[in-house]
């Protein structure tokens, strides 16, 4: 087997899971209550921004009640320890992986704590209550700040530095995902066909196990920091 020099990590909500958010899809889904079309799409946005902001302004409130889980520790961890190259593309919006202190880390879907103008495209730090329209901090028009959240029908974040780091890796790993949405449910196949083994970590098989080298069941609070051992002990 060749030596492992460079990994590429995808997280989703199950990571997050054991620090107390919600996931998407599970049981106590925060989709529950909310239909997609809703509040996750800009025409949702356009229609009632009020609502939108309303829904992600309780769970950025959501976000300040929960510490990162020993997964995000483990895998911080790595990113401090791990002289090859690596890259952590997360799926999710919370800033659990940054609070833990990884910093090789990419939000393909945005990220709760930011906002974006419509005015200027620049991101800024969300700052308060979006839903009085403060000023944007670049442009300083008002009413023009959007979550910085990408919506179903919108373009992810980092397509090329994702598919950059697929190409040359040795080892894909899948953490805490249902692999219900694309493209983040397509890297597994990427990365095998650019020669990395491939490995799941999740608390269930999930709709794309079966095109894992590997998956392992379990919850990613326990085996995240395992695997983090056995991989700096290699
Ligand atoms: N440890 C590991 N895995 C877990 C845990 C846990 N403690 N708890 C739940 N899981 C698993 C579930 O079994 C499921 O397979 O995490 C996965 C969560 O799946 P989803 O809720 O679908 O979340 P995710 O895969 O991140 O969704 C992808 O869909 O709605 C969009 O943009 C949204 O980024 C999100 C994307």
């Amino acid at each position: 087997m060749t030596a492992v020099r460079n990994i590429v990590i995808l997280t989703g909500a199950g990571i997050s899971a054991e620090s107390g958010l919600a996931t998407f899809r599970g049981p106590d889904g925060l989709w529950e209550g909310h239909r997609v079309e809703d509040v996750c799409t800009p025409e949702a946005f356009a229609r009632d921004p009020a609502l939108v902001q309303a829904f992600y302004d309780a769970r950025r409130a959501a976000l300040a009640g929960v510490v990162p889980n020993p997964a995000h520790v483990a895998l911080a961890r790595l990113d401090r320890e791990w002289p090859g190259k690596l890259l952590i593309v997360t799926q999710n919006v919370d800033d659990l992986h940054e609070r833990a202190g990884a910093t090789r880390l990419l939000h393909m879907h945005g990220e709760l704590c930011s906002a974006l103008c419509l005015a200027c495209d620049a991101r800024s730090r969300w700052a308060g209550d979006l839903g009085d329209g403060p000023a944007c901090p670049a442009c300083g028009v008002a009413g023009a700040l959007r979550p910085d959240i990408v919506w179903f029908g919108e373009m992810p974040y980092g397509m090329e530095r994702i598919e950059a780091a697929l190409a040359q890796a040795d080892l894909f790993v899948s953490i805490g995902t249902s692999g219900a949405v694309y493209p983040a449910a397509g890297f597994v196949q990427v990365a095998a066909a650019c020669g990395a083994r491939t490995l799941e970590l999740n608390l269930e098989r999930s709709a794309g196990s079966d095109l894992f080298d590997e998956t392992c069941i379990g919850p990613a609070g326990v085996l995240v920091p395992g695997w983090v051992d056995e991989v700096l002990a290699a």
